[in-house]
């Protein structure tokens, strides 16, 4: 029988005889299991041998008075819910019966329908209580499973970090002796080679530097997940205008209209938020470059919790079916050919914003500009 279908247990303790016979030949025919004791130490035996859930006690015996023994059931059984029954209720020992742990009082004399509402409303509150005390345990042990997992996952990450830094060192060194001895085998040999090897060779040093790059990117992102950062407040505005005039001439005289809106501070690693805006509005800057005029707005605005950054530019666009995939690491979605670049930087710029523990997220239509926004936390809580 499980215990939603067992009776519930009680134990009645009277010094009276004629009481505890009484109360039990009412309670068992009701549907309870019911055991009587005049001695409050058979009583306490009997709580040590066996499994009870509700106590019925005296409130006023020889032996011991029902406040101590139901201090004594508490500390046998804390679930045993104890209830007592006094014929001379006043409030003072009412209430000093709830402090030893009785979840009610019941005033002698009292009729059937009296005590059964009572005995119905006690296991109701019992089963509240252990559901709720079930709920606390498993509470706690996923929080400790949560945290468990937690920390390996820091530690996978760490040492998936830590490798993927010592992998992209180590490449370098062989790929720089492949990249040089081609670039010999051109110079040395290129003339005399047949013009469809010196294309191949042409194409390896190519897709050597290429890689090349892939490599120095990996080495960034790797570099950025160990570094440690620090936070201070950051004035937004004129770190946004210094990238601005950092990035700008390197787009020659094409027409750019670079609108600077308000810019709240932050609370931010400075030269890692300033990776953010210069990887968000150098994209932005290369996106607009087939426009005849590239308008590029870049805002922010203040919310309760934190702030939110955005740049805005009227460029290619994509569609949005792909927009899961930006942030990924050399994810792309122009043509190398169309627009260069090896797909690092937006990765990089989530990672720095989820660090700082903000989002960073994009709306765009192919074709019409794209806008990348990021919220940072006024505390900036950093993971
Ligand atoms: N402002 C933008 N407008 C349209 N597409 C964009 C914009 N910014 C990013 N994208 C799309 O997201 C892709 C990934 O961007 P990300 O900055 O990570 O890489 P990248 O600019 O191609 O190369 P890298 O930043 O490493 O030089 C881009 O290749 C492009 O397809
Ligand atoms: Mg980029």
């Amino acid at each position: 029988m499980d215990s939603a279908t067992m009776p519930t247990r009680l134990l009645i303790v009277d010094d009276e005889l004629a009481q505890v016979q009484a109360l039990c030949e009412t309670l068992i025919p009701e549907g309870y299991s019911a055991t009587g004791f005049t001695s409050v130490a058979q009583a306490l035996d009997a709580l040590r041998a066996g499994k009870f859930d509700i106590v019925l006690t005296d409130l006023t015996m020889p032996e011991m008075d029902g406040i101590a023994f139901l201090r004594a059931v508490n500390r046998i059984d804390p679930d045993v819910v104890g209830i007592v029954m006094t014929g001379h209720g006043t409030i003072a020992t009412a209430v000093e019966a709830m402090k030893a742990g009785a979840l009610d009082y019941i005033l002698k004399p009292f009729n059937l329908s009296v005590i059964l509402r009572m005995l119905a409303r006690t296991q109701a509150m019992q089963r509240l209580r252990r559901e709720n005390t079930a709920l606390l345990q498993r509470l706690g042990e996923r929080t400790v499973e949560l945290e468990a997992a937690n920390r390996e996952l820091r530690a996978a990450n760490r040492e998936l970090e830590a490798f993927s830094y010592s992998v992209s060192h180590d490449l370098r060194a062989p790929l720089r002796t492949i990249a040089g001895l081609v670039q010999v085998l051109l110079e040395d040999f290129g003339a005399r080679m047949p013009s469809g090897a010196q294309a191949h060779v042409t194409t390896i040093s190519g897709q050597a530097l290429r890689m090349a790059q892939l490599i120095e990117d990996l080495l960034r992102l790797s570099h950025l997940g160990r570094q440690a950062l620090s936070k201070e407040p950051v004035d937004v505005a004129s770190l946004v205008h210094e990238v601005v005039s950092e990035l700008r001439p390197l787009e020659g005289d094409r027409k750019i209209e670079i609108r600077v809106g308000e810019l709240p501070q932050a609370a931010a690693d400075p030269s890692l938020l300033r990776q953010v805006f210069v990887n968000l509005v150098s994209n932005a800057l290369k996106f607009t470059r087939q426009r005849p005029s590239a308008v590029i707005r870049i805002e922010g605005s203040m919310q309760t919790g934190g702030s939110t950054y955005s740049v805005a530019d009227n460029g290619a666009g994509f569609d949005m079916g792909h927009a899961d995939q930006l942030f990924r690491i050399f994810q792309r979605l122009h043509r190398a050919d169309e627009f260069e670049g090896t797909g690092v930087g937006l990765s990089i710029a989530q990672r720095i914003v989820e660090r700082h523990g903000g989002k960073i997220w994009a709306q765009a239509q192919e074709d019409r500009g794209a806008t990348f926004s990021f919220s940072l936390p006024e505390q900036g809580t950093f993971v």
